[in-house]
């Protein structure tokens, strides 16, 4: 039996390079449920990429703009949703999502499997900056104990296929 559809929005949250768009596309087909990317939302409303949005309006505005797109996306009813690394952070987000009632996923993976992941796609503004190790090494840190308020943690190690983290959230 294929698993029921999701009554509620679910939300991938977790640091770039998790494979929260990867993952949260295959789980939107397994679920036949829409999927949807925040950056890719934030990026047609504002008809510029992440990179110039941070460039010519600032990370503030940025995070303005994904504040207000997860929480539309949300109100038109169950879908999946795979958000920039940054948003769980914010607190007015979160409470946008909280607000909506959505089941919120932290797809978790070690450094090493960031770094590999990340390197394969340019676009990141913050990993533009330095070294992208020691970037992502810095907001682990940092994000870690809050994407840990979300309501499941979800591993996603170097390697595995997909179709097995999908199956990890789906039974998680
Ligand atoms: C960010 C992650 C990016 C994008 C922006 C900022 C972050 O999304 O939203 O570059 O603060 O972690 P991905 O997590 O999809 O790379």
């Amino acid at each position: 039996l294929p698993p029921p559809r999701p009554v509620r929005g679910v939300v991938l949250v977790g640091l770039m390079g998790a494979g929260k768009t990867s993952v949260g596309r295959r789980l939107a087909a397994a679920l036949a449920t829409p999927f949807v990317d925040s950056d890719d939302e934030v990026e047609r409303a504002a008809r510029m990429t992440v990179p110039e949005i941070f460039a010519t309006m600032g990370e503030p505005s940025f995070r303005d703009g994904e504040r207000r797109v997860i929480a539309r996306l949300l109100e038109g009813g169950p879908r999946i949703i795979a958000t920039g690394g940054g948003a769980w952070m914010n607190d007015e987000t979160r409470a946008a999502i909280r607000a909506r009632g959505a089941v919120v996923v932290w797809l978790r993976a070690e450094l090493d499997t960031l770094v590999e992941r990340v390197s394969r796609r340019a676009g990141r503004p913050l990993l533009a900056q330095g070294n992208p190790r020691e970037i992502l090494a810095g907001l682990m840190e940092v994000r870690h104990p809050v994407y840990a308020l979300a309501d499941v943690v979800v591993d996603s190690h170097a390697g595995d296929r997909h179709e097995t983290v999908v199956a990890r959230i789906i039974d998680a």
